[in-house]
């Protein structure tokens, strides 16, 4: 099948009339709509298909002559609330579509190829991202994932068990890990490096150290209307003054800190917020960079609600320390792109991927398709359908070389 008739089959799926971005959060409905295309997706071409005990689906293509390690390719369903289209389903339909695209080319494999498609990695309803590839390579304890808890306060355990899967399954899969040569994630990319060097397909260096850390300003409520400013304990001030505090922060040490999500109590126009919740999101080029940066931001959060009666609590809720790709896989992708006429520049990412997760324990690398307007994790999101198939046509190529002889 075409890239374009798989595409068009996924993409209605989880999408917001209004906004036109996607709202596919793990374990809803959305998401289960998208586990079921993956599953017909995958029975179309007889392919095996299995989900492991964190979520993650897994579609096998071995035939009576494969044997050894798989290649394996994908990437995500799931979105941030409103995100593009791209981010995370471009990477597993370009590896259904290139699967296609050897199978019409008479390609037999001499090693199973699988399609991934992991669970929960932008962390938009429990919290941690990449949370089915750090729970499959044991990054994060099965007990600590269980208690997550979404904006409703339903567990992931619950919500788990509500689609009918079992919590008591989760954690690591060291047998799974042992079957994979290696994981190739194409992914759109998230800039306009690309857009701006003319090239079409780039090919991940690194990415970034970043984290996410929740703020707690605790103050007092109390009436809009009759209290007079110097009687206040308003969470808000502290908050407003730590996210422009973040933001000078990020700028000295050039790194990026992001405060995307905030949550006063009790929430009324006319009452003084008594509490302020909000999350920073930090990332710098190395991590001593980003522990000043983000020890920065948490000192001027402190001196801040002290000045405003207010005491404030910080915890990091998820971390990925700095990921330098395997060198001799992207050597290896440089010689079959090279060998195939595509230029594909080296990129280093701010943003976090499963792929980033999984070089802990196999042999991972990236491929970005050029975005013109460089928008992600937003409805503008975009990739041309000739880039996406040069896209397809690369991960063939790739795909082909190490299945052949990985
Ligand atoms: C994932 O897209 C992230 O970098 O937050
Ligand atoms: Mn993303
Ligand atoms: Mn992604």
């Amino acid at each position: 099948m075409s890239f374009a008739e798989l595409w068009e089959s996924l993409r209605p799926i989880g999408r917001d009339p209004v906004t036109g971005g996607y709202r596919r959060f793990s374990w809803t409905a959305a998401d289960l709509s998208c586990r079921d295309w993956f599953s017909a997706t995958a029975a179309e071409r007889g392919f095996e298909v299995h989900a492991d005990g964190n979520g993650n689906l897994w579609a096998w293509w071995e035939t009576a002559s494969t044997g050894g390690r798989a290649v394996v390719c994908g990437s995500h369903l799931d979105s941030v609330p409103d995100g593009g289209a791209f981010d995370g389903p471009l990477g597993v339909v370009s590896a259904f579509a290139a699967i296609d695209a050897l199978r019409d080319r008479g390609f037999t494999p001499a090693h199973p190829v699988a399609v991934a498609a992991f669970t929960e990695e932008e962390g938009a309803r429990f919290g941690v991202a990449c949370l089915g590839s750090r729970l499959l390579t044991g990054a994060i304890s099965p007990g600590a994932a269980r208690g997550l808890c979404d904006a409703d306060g339903v567990t992931l355990a619950d919500a788990m068990t509500a689609a009918g899967a079992d919590p008591a399954r989760l954690g690591p899969d060291d047998e799974l890990l042992r079957r994979i040569a290696a994981f190739i994630e194409l992914h759109i990319e998230q800039g306009r490096l690309l857009a701006d060097t003319d090239a079409v397909i780039g090919a991940a260096d690194g990415i970034w150290p970043h984290g996410r850390w929740r703020f707690d300003f605790h103050g007092r409520a109390d009436h809009a209307g009759t209290t007079a400013l110097g009687d206040r304990r308003d969470a808000m001030m502290p908050f407003a003054a730590t996210v422009l505090a973040a933001r000078e922060a990020a700028a000295r040490h050039r790194g990026l800190a992001t405060v995307g999500k905030v949550v006063p109590e009790p929430g009324a126009v006319n009452a003084i917020p008594s509490m302020v919740r909000a999350w920073l999101d930090a990332r710098a080029h190395d991590e001593g960079c980003l522990e000043e940066l983000v020890a920065e931001i948490r000192a001027a959060a402190d001196q801040a609600a002290a000045d405003h009666g207010v005491t404030v609590t910080a915890a990091c809720e998820s971390f990925s320390p700095r990921v330098a790709f395997d060198p001799g896989l992207r050597a290896r992708l440089s010689g079959v792109l090279a060998r195939n006429m595509i230029r594909a520049p080296g990129v280093s990412t701010g943003a976090g991927h499963d792929a980033g997760v999984l070089a802990a324990r196999v042999p991972t690398a990236m491929l970005f398709v050029r975005n013109p307007c460089g928008v992600s994790h937003a409805p503008a999101e975009h990739a041309e359908l000739t880039d996406c198939e040069t896209g397809v046509a690369a991960l063939a190529a790739v795909v082909e070389e190490m299945a052949a002889r990985a």
